[in-house]
């Protein structure tokens, strides 16, 4: 049975007073979920001893980092480890973030060792892919995508993919208030889950849960949702304001 996952990426944004309140408003408006549906907050990692502390006992929200170092440990100023995020309770790391790949020109291979050190410490990875505007127009994306999820996860064994998400992220629709329709979503995520199907078999792919980013909020997340193949969403904007991180739960919980 696979996941469906709310998670709300906030990315450089909120104080610690500000995450705080954040925090304890969703859980004020939180619903009900069912076992197979999950909540996620990515808050940064400044805030996330605050934010495990809080969600202490709340089993149904799980704790994420935005990023981690792709060495385990050693001369890295600056830098965060994943076990480092395993001792601060967090369950989930983004890795491959479109914003990280350009702006930190993370590529591939980086992010397959970033991969393999988030499942080395026993936490699960939100994998981000998705194509520029240049690359839809052209018509590529398919293959483009294809070939992120080949050279970030296809060196893992498959009894690894259970502890694997995929955020499928088109960079156009990220922030810029230009939603995917639920038709592309539906096509990009159905391509995704063929190719990981034709890497290690249609019950892995069948298992795996896909969520969609990119101007997700709650006018347009029950209809997203709704596609067989989108798993529920990747949140950035709209997870920091309580009323539209909850409308966007609220979809999931009613499906
Ligand atoms: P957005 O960001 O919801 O603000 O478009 C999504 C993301 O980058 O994860």
């Amino acid at each position: 049975m696979r996941k469906k996952i709310v998670a709300g990426n906030w990315k450089m944004n909120l104080d610690l007073t500000e995450g705080a309140e954040l925090v304890n408003e969703i859980f004020k408006g939180l619903p009900v979920l069912s076992e197979d549906k999950q909540v996620v907050i990515a808050p940064p990692y400044l805030h996330l001893t605050q934010t495990a502390a809080q969600l202490t006992g709340i089993i149904d929200v799980q704790l994420a980092a935005q990023n981690c170092h792709s060495e385990a440990s050693g001369a890295y100023t600056g830098e965060v480890s994943a076990s480092m995020l395993k001792s601060a309770e967090v369950a989930y790391v983004i890795i491959g973030h479109s914003e990280r790949r350009e702006y930190f020109k993370e590529d591939n291979a980086m992010l397959a060792k970033k991969v393999n050190q988030v499942l080395s410490n026993d936490m699960k990875v939100i994998f981000c892919c998705g194509e520029p505007l240049a690359i839809r127009d052209a018509g590529t994306q398919n293959d483009h995508v294809g070939t992120q999820i080949r050279e970030g996860l296809f060196h893992l064994p498959v009894a690894q993919l259970t502890n694997v998400v995929i955020a499928y992220e088109p960079i156009w629709a990220i922030g810029t208030g230009r939603t995917a329709t639920s038709a592309q979503a539906q096509e990009m995520h159905a391509h995704i889950r063929g190719v990981v199907g034709g890497q290690y078999g249609s019950e892995a792919a069948a298992n795996m849960t896909i969520l969609y980013g990119g101007s997700c909020k709650p006018s347009n997340a029950a209809e997203l949702f709704a596609c067989p193949d989108v798993d529920g969403g990747l949140i950035g904007g709209a997870s920091l304001k309580a009323s539209d991180f909850l409308g966007i739960v609220e979809a999931m919980a009613d499906l």
